[in-house]
């Protein structure tokens, strides 16, 4: 089925002028990038989005790293969109990430490292509602 999904490449992403190489290993997995969208989060913006994460210890760290500078907020088109990103991504910890992957070949840690992805369909449609009018995702 083809699904979409939501994407963020992150501070640490954009301070180091990677997000076309990131981009790139995007495409070459056969994600379609229906969307994208350059943007400052503002603290209410990052809170919200990580809102899941609230009570967790690194909570507060994240939302200044995420706040700290811009991002790119991106719809991703594939057939099952969803677990392919992540597959692109990698684990969370880039210590732990498969050769080849997007944070095993760009991250800095686990909380700079580099890209988002949502983890299920369900909460792809809500983070996309988040960041994008649907006349903006141009399939
Ligand atoms: P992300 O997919 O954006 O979702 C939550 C983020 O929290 C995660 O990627 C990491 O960048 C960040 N994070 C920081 N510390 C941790 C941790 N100990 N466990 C999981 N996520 C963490």
């Amino acid at each position: 089925m083809t699904e979409r999904t939501f994407s963020i490449l992150k501070p640490d992403a954009t301070r180091r002028n990677i997000t076309g190489k990131i981009n790139a290993v995007i495409e070459e997995a056969g994600l379609r990038i229906v969307a994208q969208r350059r943007v400052h989060l503002t603290d209410a913006q990052a809170k919200k989005f990580y809102e899941v994460h609230a009570e967790r210890p690194f909570y507060g760290e994240l939302v200044a790293q995420m706040t700290a500078e811009p991002v790119v907020v991106q719809v991703l088109e594939a057939e099952g969109a969803v677990a392919k990103y992540r597959e692109v991504m990698g684990a969370t910890n880039p210590d732990n990430a498969a050769e080849g992957t997007i944070r095993k070949l760009f991250a800095l840690s686990i909380g700079e490292n580099s890209v988002h992805g949502s983890d299920s369909l369900e909460n792809a449609g809500i983070e996309i509602a988040q960041f994008f009018k649907d006349e903006d995702i141009v399939g």
